[in-house]
């Protein structure tokens, strides 16, 4: 196989920043994917209405004219989100979902929800209005093992979300472990789940042998080879519609995370559809990457497909150790290694 077109893909969960390192790396997702969810947490994070659609029109202002790219804003929830915010949010076709960060579970997340009972009202209205909940799933209790966040928030909070609200939609974002995985299969239609480039490639031995990789630290962190690893790259190449692509591309200035107290993020906007397609490739699922990367999404939020496609070509090439980040750098996930597909331009 030389080439592979496929439908336009959409990244389902992007963090983009603001000012001038997003437009040091908005035309990467620009040239590759049709549309993205685009991640609330700036500081101060986007709270509202007005704050997302400003957001919105800064993003659209760095793009060139020639790639059609259309963000889809989220709400950042918080203890005090009203539901007036979630009714006018509602109404305006480019603010797509709401995010649940719990408080200090990762960047920004501060002022996230500090329990899940607070923003009952709101759930209540999202289920009412179609809104889906986008959850960053780990609790931040000190007294659980960071490895185990993801499963104590399925366990002790997802459940009972799912439970509450039998008709809300929710993506549980960036999962890493078997239990999400087997948490997602065993929930109705209206539960889906994103999967990142570097939970499919990675897992924590490439982070902690031989010395600590700081690019490769996020949140959720990487899990074990198995079962984890393994179950993701079986659920993300199986070809069921409740798993499909959220990067998660989250670009720091290196400094910010080669450093005592380094922050989580990692970079993969610069080359999200050849990562994956390197790991559909080496699962032999090369014709389901298009369902993962270009249909099951929109199907979920009941959009519609991209018109567009894309082309990928077998083609080496070496990732660069770096790309410029708002006067500064960002290093790139897998930087100097070498990748084996490359989308044409
Ligand atoms: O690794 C991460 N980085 N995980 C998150 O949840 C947030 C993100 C960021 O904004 O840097
Ligand atoms: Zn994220």
């Amino acid at each position: 196989m030389k080439t592979i077109s496929l439908v336009k893909p959409d990244d389902w969960h992007l963090h983009l920043r603001s000012g001038p390192a997003m437009r040091s790396v908005v035309e990467m997702s620009a040239a590759q994917m049709g549309r993205a969810i685009i991640m609330p947490n700036l500081l101060p994070p986007i709270k509202n209405t007005n704050q997302a659609l400003a957001y919105r029109a800064e993003i659209m202002e760095a793009l060139p004219s020639d790639l059609s790219f259309s963000p889809l804003m989220t709400l950042y929830l918080t203890d005090k989100t009203t539901i007036k915010d979630i009714e006018s949010a509602a109404t305006e076709p480019n603010i797509i979902a709401v995010k649940f960060y719990p408080a200090g579970a990762t960047t920004n997340s501060q002022g996230g929800v500090t329990s899940i009972e607070k923003i009952s009202p709101v759930l209540e209205v999202m289920q009412k209005l179609d809104v889906p909940l986008l959850v960053h799933g780990e609790v931040t209790d000190a007294n659980v093992d960071i490895f185990d966040r993801e499963e104590v928030f399925i366990d002790k909070v997802l459940e009972k979300v799912v439970r509450n609200f039998p008709s809300l939609k929710i993506v549980l974002e960036h999962i890493t472990t078997k239990t999400a995985v087997d948490f997602i299969l065993g929930s109705s239609k209206r539960l889906a789940a994103t999967i990142t480039p570097q939970h499919l490639i990675a897992n924590r031995n490439h982070m902690l042998v031989g010395g600590i990789r700081p690019h490769y630290y996020c949140l959720p962190v990487l899990k074990r080879q198995k079962p984890d690893q393994k179950a993701l790259l079986k659920a993300a190449t199986s070809g069921n519609p409740k798993f499909f692509l959220g990067t998660d591309s989250a670009p720091h200035d290196r400094h910010e995370k080669e450093s005592a107290c380094g922050c989580a993020g990692v970079f993969s906007a610069y080359a999200a559809i050849e990562l994956y397609a390197a790991v559909f490739e080496a699962e032999g699922a090369m014709e389901k990457l298009e369902g993962f990367s270009s249909i099951f999404g929109p199907d979920f939020y009941g959009l519609p497909h991209n018109q567009e496609t894309v082309t990928l070509e077998r083609k080496a090439w070496k990732v660069p150790m770096q790309y410029e980040f708002g006067g500064s750098q960002v290093i790139p996930f897998l930087a100097g290694t070498e990748l084996s597909w490359r989308l044409v331009k």
